[in-house]
Order: C-alpha cells, then sequence, then structure tokens
C-alpha cells in the first residue's frame, strides 16, 4: 500500500518534472533584474556591495530604499539565477530521493556540491524533506523525531519539484493553495552558509521565538536572528531561545507550518512578497511542513515532531513569590508570613541568588540561610513548596578539595573544553566558572548526584535554572578565543553584540556531541532534560523545572520565565504576546515577572500586572535587587484588595486550569490560546495578541495601560458571559468597550462551556479539598459541555497509569450532568456545592438534584442566572436539572 502510494508520487512528480523544463534564465539581463521591489532577494548576504561586486556575482544592482536591510537589497538575484540542478529522481520507502548538482560555484566558500534530498510523506499531514551533504555526515540536531509512518489517507498536500534552478512546491489538497515554493530564490548549501528561501501564502505569520515582537511579525524587511542569548527583553533582538518554527495563516482560515531543525545561528528574513528566507550557519537543512488545516492541529502536529508538554505538579500553578534581595533566611520567611497574614494565596516561595555561599551552586550561607533546611521543612509543614535558582557555571577558583561540584566535575570530565582540551573557564557571578556539558551522559550523572546531595540538606521541590543560553561575562573565556572559522564564519547572524561569542562562550569549545558552535543554542534544553531527570530521580514525583534559555521541545521537561523584563506598561503589554508565543511553541507554562523585574514597579502596574498575571499559566512575581518591593503586601489596602481578588479569581479556577495542562500533555493542546486558534474563520482574530482565551472557553482581556478604567476587546461572533455573571455580550463579531476600574479584570465565558471551579484557599494544599462548583454557559440552543481531570497533583505518571479520575460534563434540554469516564480516586471527599447556570431564558419552577427537589435555588430574570445550592460528591455521577 506504502509503496503503490510512493510510486504514484513519485510518478506524479516526475511528471512535473516533465512538465517544467523551464527555460533557463539571462536571456536579457534587463528583463531578469526586473523584480519588483518587495520580490528582491539580497545578493550580498554576508556584506554589502556596490555594484561591481554586485554584478561580478551576477546580480542586479538597483539602489532603492535605505539600503541597510530595511528595506529593499539593493544588490538582489535575477529571475533564474542559477545554483543546484535536480536530477536522478527515484523512489524511496517513504517518499523519494533526488540528486542535486551544484551547476556553477557559489560565492561563499566551501559549497557543497552534490547534495541528496529526501522527500518523506510522513503522514497525511506532515511532510519531511531534508537536504544533506551524500559524501560527508554533517552535524544534525540531536533530537529524536518520530519514525516514518505513511498511513493509506489522503494526503493534504500535493508536492513538486523544479529541476533547474531546483526548487521545491508544496501544496495544499484539495484546492491547490501553494503554501511552500523554494523556487523564489538560489539555494545555497556551503559549509557555514545554507539557505532557502520561499514564498508565504499570507502575511499573517508567527513563531519563530524568542523576540519581544507582536504575535504575528511584521513582514516589511524583518530580520528575525535564532541565537540563545542573555539580553533584557528589547525588540529587533535575539533573546533567551531558539524556535525555528512558524505558522501562517491562509486566506479561508487554513493555516499550516514549517519547522527547520537546525541548532546553528540563524536569520529569519521576512519580506513583504511575502516570503521568507531561513539563513544558517550550519547543520542540515532539514524541514518538517505541517498542513493543518486548522491551526490548532498545526501545533500539534508540531509537538507531535518536536513532544507534547511535560504534565506541571498541581502546585506549580499556585502563585510564586521571589525577589533578588530575600538576603536571609529570615527574610524569606518575613515575606511567607507576610503574604499569609495579609491573606493572600501563596504555594511556592522561591530565592534568587541570596542564599548561595559565594554564589556557588549547590551550597548555601551559613551565617545569613544558617537554618535554611529547617526554613524549607517549615515550608513544607505550612502546605508551600520551595524552589531556587541554580546557574550552569561552576565555580572553578577555589583551592582544589574546597568545592565539591567543580572537583568531582573535572574527574568525571564533565565541561566544556577549549582549543587545548582544558575546561573553558568563563565568568558568572561566582567569578570564574567553568561550563558543564550537557550533551554528556556522564554530566548528567554528575549533576543528578550533585542535585541529590543538596537535595539531602535542603529538600527543595523544584529547580530555577537561570544565566544558561550560556550567559558569560566575559566574551568567548577568560583567555579569549581562537581565531578560526567557528568563531568567524564567513556570515555572522545578527546577533546582537555583533559576534556569536559576545555574552557567550567560544564558539569553538568543544561538547561531547559537536562543538558549541552547532551546540549553543540547546544549552538550555540540554540542561532542562538534565534537572528534570535528576529531579524525578531525587524526589520521584513531577519534575518541576522553570529555565531561561530554551530551544525547540523544551516544553516536554520544563517552563519558562520571559526573563529580565522592565517594570514598564510596554513591558506589560508585550507579555501577552510573548505568553501566546510559547504555548504555540508546546511550552505552555510560561509567564512574564509580575510587576516587572528591571526598575521600580509603580501600585497601579503592578495592580494591572498581577490581574494578568492571574491568567499566565505560569504565576510568579520576581522582582530585582534594590528595587522598591513589590509583593501584594507591599502597597495600599486598595491595591491589596485588588490584587487578593486577582489571586483568589484563579485560584478557583484552578481546576479548570489544570485539566487543561492535561490536554496539553495528552492531546497537544494549548493552554493560554490566541483568539485566532479558536477562530482562524474569522479574520479580526488574527492580530489579536492583548487578549488571550484560557482552552477554548475563557477571554481574558486585561488593562494594558496606564490610567485607564475601560478596555476594548474583541468579541468573537456568539454569545460571552461575564464571568460573574451579571451581564452577556451577544456578538456579531465585534469590538466592545467594557467597564474596568482597577479592581477588575474582565473574564467571559464563552457559551457553550462548562468550567469547574473550587473554592480558593491560601495555597493549592487546602484549596484542593474545598467545594467545587460548576459553572455551565449555555448557547441560545441550551447546550454546554465541559470536563475535569484529577489526580493527587504531584505523582509522576499519573494518567499513564490510570490513576486519575476524568470527568465529563454535559447540559442539554435544562439539565446539566456528570459522567465519570475513569474513577481513579483523589476526588474523595469532595463535595458539590453549586451549580450557576448562565443563561436560563425563563424562572425555573423547581430544580432537581439526582432527582430531589432543590429548595435553594435562585433565579434572576434580568441576567438570566440560576444558582443553584447543592451538597452532591464529586466522585459520583449527578444530574441537576431544572423546569
Ligand atoms: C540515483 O539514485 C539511486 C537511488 O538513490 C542511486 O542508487 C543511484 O546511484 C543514483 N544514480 C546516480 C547516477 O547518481
Ligand atoms: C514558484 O516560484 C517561481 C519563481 O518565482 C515561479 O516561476 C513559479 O510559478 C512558482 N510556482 C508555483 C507553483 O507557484
Ligand atoms: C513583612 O512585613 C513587615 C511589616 O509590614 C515589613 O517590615 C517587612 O519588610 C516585610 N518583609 C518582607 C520580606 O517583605
Ligand atoms: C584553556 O583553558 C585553560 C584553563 O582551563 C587555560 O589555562 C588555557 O590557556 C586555555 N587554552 C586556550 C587555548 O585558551
Amino acid at each position: 500500500m506504502a509503496m503503490a502510494m510512493a510510486m504514484a508520487a513519485l510518478r506524479a512528480v516526475l511528471l512535473a518534472l516533465l512538465l517544467r523544463s523551464l527555460p533557463s534564465a539571462g536571456s536579457s539581463a534587463d528583463s531578469a533584474c526586473a523584480v519588483p521591489p518587495d520580490d528582491r532577494f539580497d545578493c550580498g548576504p554576508e556584506r554589502l556591495l556596490a555594484r561591481a561586486g554586485c554584478e561580478a556575482r551576477g546580480c542586479c544592482y538597483v539602489p532603492a530604499g535605505p539600503g541597510d536591510g530595511g528595506g529593499p537589497p539593493w544588490c538582489f538575484f535575477p529571475r533564474g539565477y542559477r545554483s543546484y540542478r535536480a536530477d536522478n529522481v527515484t523512489a524511496t520507502a517513504g517518499g523519494y530521493a533526488a540528486r542535486l548538482r551544484r551547476v556553477v560555484p557559489s560565492f561563499l566558500p566551501a559549497d557543497v556540491g552534490t547534495l541528496r534530498l529526501d522527500v518523506a510523506l510522513e503522514t497525511e499531514s506532515r511532510l519531511r524533506f531534508t537536504l544533506r551533504d551524500p559524501a560527508r555526515q554533517r552535524y544534525e540536531v540531536p533530537v529524536a523525531t518520530p519514525r516514518v509512518s505513511i498511513r493509506a489517507a489522503d494526503l493534504l498536500y500535493g508536492v513538486r519539484l523544479r529541476q533547474d534552478p531546483f526548487g521545491i512546491v508544496v501544496f495544499r489538497q484539495p484546492g491547490g493553495q501553494v503554501l511552500l515554493n523554494t523556487s523564489v530564490a538560489p539555494l545555497f548549501f556551503a559549509d557555514q552558509f545554507l539557505q532557502i528561501s520561499t514564498s508565504l501564502p499570507s502575511r499573517f505569520i508567527s513563531g519563530l521565538g524568542e523576540r519581544l515582537t507582536p504575535l504575528i511579525l511584521d513582514t516589511a524587511w524583518t530580520k528575525v536572528t535564532l541565537w540563545n542569548r542573555d539580553m533584557a527583553p528589547v525588540p529587533q533582538v535575539n533573546l533567551y531561545g531558539s524556535h525555528p518554527f512558524y505558522l501562517v495563516l491562509e486566506d479561508g482560515g487554513s493555516a499550516h507550518g514549517v519547522f527547520l531543525l537546525n541548532s546553528n545561528a540563524m536569520d529569519v528574513l521576512l519580506q513583504p512578497s511575502p516570503a521568507l528566507t531561513w539563513r544558517t550557519t550550519g547543520g542540515i537543512l532539514d524541514f518538517y511542513v505541517f498542513l493543518g488545516p486548522d491551526p490548532q492541529s498545526v501545533v500539534r502536529q508540531y509537538l507531535d515532531v518536536v513532544g507534547f508538554p511535560f504534565m506541571p505538579p498541581y502546585w506549580a500553578l499556585g502563585f510564586h513569590l521571589c525577589r533578588w534581595g530575600y538576603s536571609s533566611t529570615a527574610a524569606t520567611r518575613q515575606a511567607a508570613a507576610n503574604m499569609s497574614a495579609g491573606r493572600f494565596p501563596l504555594d511556592v516561595q522561591w530565592n534568587d541568588l541570596d542564599y548561595m555561599d559565594a554564589k556557588r551552586d549547590f551550597t548555601y550561607n551559613k551565617e545569613t540561610f544558617r537554618d535554611y533546611p529547617d526554613m524549607v521543612h517549615d515550608f513544607h509543614q505550612r502546605g508551600l513548596h520551595y524552589v531556587m535558582i541554580v546557574d550552569p557555571g561552576i565555580s572553578s577558583s577555589g583551592p582544589p578539595g574546597t568545592y565539591r561540584p567543580y572537583d568531582e566535575g573535572l574527574k568525571r570530565g564533565v565541561f566544556i573544553r577549549n582549543a587545548t582540551g582544558q575546561p573553558l573557564i568563563g565568568k558568572v557571578w561566582p567569578g570564574p566558572t567553568a561550563f558543564p556539558d550537557f550533551t554528556n551522559p556522564e554530566t548528567h550523572e554528575w549533576w543528578h548526584d550533585m542535585v541529590r546531595d543538596f537535595h539531602e540538606q535542603v529538600p527543595f521541590d523544584g529547580m530555577w535554572i537561570d544565566m544558561n543560553e550560556p550567559s558569560n561575562f566575559v566574551e568567548g573565556s577568560q583567555d579569549g578565543c581562537p581565531d578560526n572559522s567557528l568563531e568567524k564564519p564567513p556570515y555572522v547572524p545578527g546577533v546582537f553584540g555583533g559576534r556569536l561569542q559576545a555574552g557567550t562562550i567560544c564558539a569553538s569549545s568543544q561538547q561531547h556531541l559537536s562543538s558549541h558552535y552547532n551546540l549553543h543554542s540547546l544549552y538550555g534544553l540540554t540542561e532542562a532534560i538534565a534537572s528534570h531527570n535528576a529531579l524525578l530521580r531525587v524526589r520521584g514525583t513531577r519534575p518541576f523545572v522553570i529555565s531561561r534559555s530554551t530551544f525547540a521541545g523544551h516544553g516536554r521537561y520544563a517552563g519558562h520565565w520571559t526573563g529580565d523584563v522592565e517594570s514598564s506598561w510596554e513591558q506589560l503589554a508585550r507579555s501577552v504576546p510573548e505568553v501566546l508565543l510559547f504555548n504555540l511553541l508546546g511550552v505552555p507554562l510560561v509567564g512574564a515577572d509580575i510587576c516587572g523585574f528591571v526598575g521600580d514597579t509603580s501600585e497601579e502596574l503592578c495592580v494591572r500586572w498581577t490581574q494578568l498575571g492571574a491568567f499566565y499559566p505560569f504565576m510568579r512575581n520576581h522582582n530585582d535587587h534594590g528595587n522598591r518591593p513589590q509583593e501584594p503586601y507591599a502597597f495600599s489596602l486598595a491595591a491589596q484588595d485588588a490584587m487578593r481578588r486577582a489571586l483568589r479569581l484563579r485560584y478557583s479556577l484552578l481546576p479548570h486550569l489544570y485539566t487543561l495542562f492535561h490536554r496539553a500533555h495528552v492531546d497537544g493542546d494549548t493552554v493560554a490560546r490566541p483568539l485566532f486558534l479558536e477562530f482562524p474563520k474569522d479574520p479580526n482574530t488574527w492580530s489579536v495578541d492583548r487578549q488571550l482565551l484560557w482552552g477554548a472557553g475563557l477571554l481574558i482581556t486585561p488593562v494594558l495601560e496606564q490610567g485607564q478604567t475601560k478596555v476594548s476587546g474583541y468579541f468573537p461572533a456568539g454569545t460571552w458571559y461575564s464571568f460573574t455573571g451579571d451581564s452577556t455580550i451577544h456578538s456579531r463579531g465585534q469590538w466592545i468597550l467594557l467597564a474596568a476600574p482597577l479592581d477588575t479584570i474582565n473574564v467571559h465565558i464563552r457559551a457553550g462551556h462548562i468550567l469547574p471551579l473550587q473554592e480558593p484557599g491560601l495555597n493549592t494544599a487546602e484549596s484542593r479539598k474545598k467545594g467545587m462548583t460548576v459553572v455551565v454557559a449555555l448557547t441560545p440552543d441550551g447546550f454546554a459541555r465541559g470536563e475535569l481531570y484529577w489526580d493527587d497533583g504531584e505523582s509522576w505518571q499519573s494518567f499513564e497509569k490510570g490513576d486519575c479520575t476524568e470527568i465529563l460534563f454535559l447540559a442539554a434540554r435544562g439539565a446539566v450532568l456528570s459522567q465519570i469516564l475513569r474513577a481513579g480516586g483523589h476526588l474523595d471527599g469532595i463535595l458539590l456545592e453549586a451549580v450557576t447556570v448562565l443563561g436560563v431564558p425563563s424562572a425555573p419552577q423547581r430544580v432537581l438534584a439526582n432527582g430531589v427537589p432543590v429548595e435553594d435555588f435562585s433565579y434572576r430574570s434580568d441576567t438570566q442566572v440560576l444558582r443553584v445550592s447543592v451538597l452532591l460528591p464529586m466522585w459520583e455521577q449527578f444530574v441537576v436539572a431544572w423546569s
């Protein structure tokens, strides 16, 4: 069957080749250069060329616009510029292969003259194609991806090859919409310069993190550089993570995605035609194309390749409090005590560098943190959890025998090596440091041993891994970097600082799997994997790791916070697209530092940020050294009230949030969602990135500007109930101005959804035992559905082992019922205390719970809200009916 399909595909390709033997270019230089400005592709990527240099490359020179990358290039490829020619197309088990040969040498050193193209029709919605050097094994990203498995179903795509110059076209089936066409510009495949361009079917492109940017990228000559970098978020700069994946929305609401599995320093260039150019400095070209056809399916198909998100422990969804400057256990204890005195929910108390002895990992200050282990025990007694910062740089300057992590690391050979084979020494917080090489399995063992030894002293619950781009305060190393082609490649992407070593270690330093040049952007991911696995072995329960540096696939092991954001209104607003973006990238456990990290916050900003932060999947308030305090208790009583309300609102929604994380973990769903994921057919939603959804059913419209008590939000067509139940919006798909006094964040439930809520407590250990409410938001036809996933909140693989409860809620014809799909316990003792039904058109005369009349119910005809008080076991099926 598979072979028959492959043969059919091959026949289609051969036919296409025959039909497309195009005339070669250059018949007339003028017409070949008559390229509209928006369609021009840069022929001088590595340096600015004057006319003579440009024409010597066989390119066209037309000075127009700024000529600095912010507009059309002055030197650009003529149509039909020759690069590679394809021949020898043959069938393979999963698709077909072809040979590509360079027709004329490129202007870059070390062309790979012959390439092998492999096209694999992996599933009906996933295509993979790779370009490799058949003669030499080049570096490939060490990430396991699923094996090829063609299914005997209709493919959602078709592929055509163009022979000379080589190009590949991927189009949608049915319909024929061209999604990818690499014939728009020449292919380059030199040792340190690989470039391929494609047309895009629309300008609505998202992805390509990590940057401070709107959710939809600007295609007006934008360069997105990927190379992990310790950099306080500012626009147009490469930040902490690299995710070479994009998602494009097409006319009509279909979507597709493209993933380039490549970890080298790269630029991705966007231009208005619209088109996109991948320009990377090593590895191979290894592309996945995901056909959707809806955007949520694109995300799932991407996560099929890089991995579904890990399931966080329940407590991780509570409130986290941190600052650099809790300078002692006394101060740290006080922070937690002040929270509880102020009746603010808190689940996790954190420490920044303050706890360490001389800022060294796996040590603590025996004076200021003398009772550190006791402090953590005490937190546990009170139902809190505890997390501290850990940096990868290992202090290397003490005399031998004084610092075990370094001594042991040296002995076991875990550090990244420099040109003379010794540990490369840079400088981070403790002074001179060596950098563990997390691509070495031995390093994982050593890291585990260090985590275990420290945990035996201080029973911490999770790890906050920072500075893991890796960050280095000296350029390259204390001894500089060698002068070689890895440190100074022929093309340097637009990295901040202008050099690959800027802010990090030497590119040519050696790691177990390859050079740092190839592996740099994987540093945070590999450390996250080591930390995740170490925590699992040491604690035995679900690991909690939050990392600054990330790469594609990170969400399988850890979450992310968005780094050193400034306490400003602009950064408050930018945090919404960043949280949405990381959800598209499969890292749902993400949030920005609430109230901002760098600089003093203000009361109003901190209130608004706490309200929005209550809807970050990961909610942490974190402050920088020396700033004014920004814990909720540090403000006026009115501000405290507003923040307490926001926190209690989040805590009441935790059963729903936990269920969304479960869906992300088992189905590859998103938790925080851009509107376009739910409403792709409404193009008004495509660029909305000042609102977010939780799942499909809850819309959050935060205030993101100073001094505002009203906020405008987009409401897709349908019925939306305010969370409080006091107003209803029947939208035709329109912008609506909402009242938003300082103590309020607007939250709306979408008709058709049922949300399980729980009475908030001061932490999740408390709240998890409290009574539940089911909120039923009826469609005009009287339907709704929802679900609850529940387990003990922390065991490893509760779902996989079946140690969990799953409940489906359904409402129709004047009743709501629960159906227990899986009864794995852990809900015992929890009572359903109330049912709130939104959108009941007329006053019910009577209400029955499991067939028994209920006395205690109320109905308001102005708001159409029915509230029923019950006491029913959540662990048994129930029916509540009204008529
Ligand atoms: C054509 O491709 C087939 C299969 O990939 C290979 O065995 C054969 O050697 C190739 N022929 C040439 C001339 O490269
Ligand atoms: C692909 O792009 C080339 C060059 O711009 C163009 O000639 C060709 O028609 C395009 N193919 C399709 C299927 O759009
Ligand atoms: C806790 O509250 C007390 C009293 O308001 C205050 O003096 C102290 O600074 C607070 N501690 C911390 C760590 O915020
Ligand atoms: C390599 O690092 C060691 C310190 O571990 C240093 O003494 C040596 O000079 C470095 N070599 C180079 C080439 O930088």
